[in-house]
């Protein structure tokens, strides 16, 4: 189960994906915005970053309050590290590896992205989901 146990899920590369689950159509996605999407007990923020013509995923979960929010927090770049911001108390942390970049909050973790004929998918492990 998704939630503080971050020890056990680290970031997923791309070579570490054992599926990639459907997320939807890209255009319904809002633009430099994020939904959520719930894969079992998994809740997957999923970020449309249409100013830098990219894609990016994480845990929902902020662990600095464990809320679940990152899908409604802010995206935005610092010095060209893509990074969402907390809409809670705007702890920021890259797309890209999952730090925190303005505390000392543990790591989130980030999923790749790939988008296909129009269809946007998020790379999964097994091992995650368990
Ligand atoms: S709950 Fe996210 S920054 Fe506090």
């Amino acid at each position: 189960m998704m939630n503080a146990d971050f020890e056990t899920h680290a970031v997923v590369g791309s070579t570490a994906v054992d599926f990639w689950f459907n997320v939807g159509v890209a255009t319904e996605f809002p633009d430099n915005g994020g939904l959520c999407f719930k894969h079992e007990q998994l809740q997957i923020a999923v970020f449309n970053f249409s100013h830098r013509n990219e894609w990016y995923a994480c845990q929902n979960l902020c662990p600095h309050r464990m809320q679940m929010a990152l899908s409604r927090g802010i995206i935005g770049s610092q010095s060209d590290e893509p990074k969402v911001a907390c809409p809670f108390h705007k702890r920021s942390f890259s797309l890209r590896d999952g730090q925190c970049m303005n505390g000392d909050e543990p790591a989130i973790v980030t999923f790749p992205v790939k988008v296909e004929d129009g269809i946007v998918y998020v790379g999964l492990s097994k091992k995650m989901l368990n």
